[in-house]
């Protein structure tokens, strides 16, 4: 049983879809999705895409921004591309029917948000994502070079050294959710798009399918993962006991949102110059601190000195679910607290999406192409999913017609466990919150050297429980879910251990500087330790 195709693209984001467009041109496409299609953080995504169109930017000032942001980390050519690339990203998503908001003139309506000097955020109200998933997702549907598979979820990826052949992998063993059963699918490039690994985080602004899966694959096939210590909490993540991982869009304090404490006084201009509109690290640290300075269990966000219709029309999505919690942001202040956002490490990439397994590529947040550096510029995701999976998929098309005269090779069916453990739900679950809450406590905004010990300890067996429970059951996403988020939350301790400084988004008690002599990326790769390039 099992499918061959030339592209498998796993994940269906962003960056999967847009791969998908592109490579659609050249051969089949199969994507595989581990629920519904637009189950991705895509969808959720709602500042928008930074690009260049503004008369008074630049790519001198967004690359300047985003260098800045990165706390020099960030690659140089990975940002030149992004950036360069940026327009033109935009031209093709109106071109296959995406809506972005639009002043009176039909310009480009350009929102502002953390770290940018200038407007550029691109949006579609505060639904961005939303939006463009839908234009994504209606060009592929109308597109018969590609076959989407949702609720199938990649278990493993296929690599030929493990059966005596090349360091290259193959393809990937698949779980069809509804039947049960594990399928083959080869490929002749496999693609990763699998998005962050919020869920990591005991509190995230990420839907649930973001469980590291394509991080914690590549590291088991032999690929290199980089800068994992460097996650990004998102400042202001709604605060209400009903709320799940809402997230309140940086734009707001783009338009001009002042956070304040509980009492009502603002308190940004304490902790950097640019204020409200500070790096994302630097604002979510301010709050962190001011919480607990003050016992206070949340912030808040004040829009209400804008008008009730600009608010309205702005962000209808947000005023419309606080409202759903008796919250009337055109009225009274919004109480939000720091949360999981956004992995700026994951499978080292190259400038077309390459990794270091022959074979496999990985576009999007599972990327780690040097954008970001050690923390990322605000709406500059999107960006570089569609950025590079554009350019994966025009260097794959190089190589697909040779590909393409190879045979596929012969490979054993997946080998089904035996058990089916009646308290399976169960024991996932508690060792599910026991991770989340161990990375939480100890490896979130603030760290020290005591903190990651003790959470090395306890994710290291509950790693080995978990790998210890899926071989001997039967595979269901959850347990992989579990297994790859184990993986995950030790590659992030593993390289925060290592990084003895303090830069952009990993802040340590014991080392509060940044030292030039680590100016450098932390690399992991299966069997090494994490260690600095
Ligand atoms: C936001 O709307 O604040 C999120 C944008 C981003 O994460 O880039």
């Amino acid at each position: 049983m099992g499918i061959r195709t030339d592209y498998l693209v796993i994940g269906s984001g962003v960056a999967g879809l847009t791969f998908a467009l592109r490579a659609a041109e050249h051969g089949e496409v199969t994507l595989v999705t581990k629920r519904k299609e637009d189950d991705a953080a895509t969808t959720w995504a709602q500042g928008g895409v930074a690009a260049v169109f503004s008369p008074t930017d630049s790519y001198a000032s967004h690359t300047a921004d985003t260098l800045e942001v990165g706390c020099g980390l960030c690659h140089e050519d990975a940002v030149a591309v992004c950036v360069e690339g940026g327009p033109a990203a935009i031209n093709w998503l109106t071109d296959i029917g995406a809506k972005f908001s639009r002043d009176d003139a039909g310009e480009l309506d350009l929102g502002r948000e953390g770290g940018h000097t200038e407007r550029r955020v691109v949006h579609a109200a505060d639904i961005t994502g939303r939006e463009i998933e839908r234009a994504l997702l209606a060009a592929v549907a109308a597109n018969e070079n590609i076959r989407v598979l949702p609720w199938h979820m990649g278990v493993e990826l296929i690599t030929l050294s493990r059966l005596g052949g090349p360091e290259r992998c193959a393809g990937a063993y698949v779980l069809d959710e509804v039947s049960g059963q594990v399928i083959t699918v080869l490929a002749r490039a496999t693609i990763l798009a699998t998005g962050g690994a919020g869920k990591v985080y005991l509190y995230t602004t990420n839907p649930d399918v973001a469980s590291g899966d394509g991080v914690a694959m590549a590291y088991r096939a032999g690929a290199e993962v980089a800068n994992m210590e460097f996650y990004q909490f998102h400042p202001t993540c709604l605060f209400h006991p009903l709320a799940k991982n809402f997230l309140i869009s940086e734009a707001l304090r783009g338009e001009g949102a002042v956070l304040r404490l509980p009492d009502g006084e603002p308190f940004m201009a304490r902790h950097h110059a640019m204020n409200d509109l500070a790096p994302r690290d630097v604002v979510a640290r301010a709050i962190d601190h001011e919480m607990k300075r003050t016992g206070s269990e949340h912030v808040l966000l004040d829009i209400t000195h804008l008008s009730s219709d600009f608010i309205r029309n702005r962000f209808p999505g947000i005023s419309e679910r606080c409202a759903g919690f008796g919250i009337d942001i055109t009225s009274e202040p919004i109480p939000v607290v720091p949360a999981a956002h956004y992995m700026c490490g994951g499978v080292t990439s190259d400038l077309f999406g390459r990794t270091t397994l022959p074979g496999l590529w990985v576009v999007g947040e599972s990327a780690c192409t040097g954008l970001h550096g050690a923390n990322r510029l605000a709406s500059n995701s999107l960006l570089e999913g569609l950025v590079f999976s554009g350019r994966a998929a025009s260097r794959l098309a190089e190589e697909i017609r040779d590909l393409q005269r190879s045979p596929f090779p012969d490979v054993p069916e997946w080998e089904i466990g035996s058990a089916a453990a009646s308290d399976e739900a169960v024991v996932v679950s508690h060792s599910w919150d026991e991770l989340r809450r161990t990375m939480w406590n100890y490896v979130g905004i603030v760290r020290s050297d005591s903190r990651l010990r003790r959470a090395a300890r306890r994710v290291a067996l509950l790693e080995e429980e978990v790998r210890e429970y899926y071989w001997n059951n039967i595979v269901t996403r959850d347990l992989l879910e579990l297994r790859n988020i184990a993986t995950v939350a030790q590659l992030i301790v593993g390289s925060a251990a290592v990084r003895r400084e303090s830069r952009g988004l990993h802040h340590t008690m014991d080392y509060p500087e940044t030292s030039p002599r680590m100016a450098t990326d932390t690399v992991a790769k299966r069997g090494v330790m994490p260690y600095l390039r």
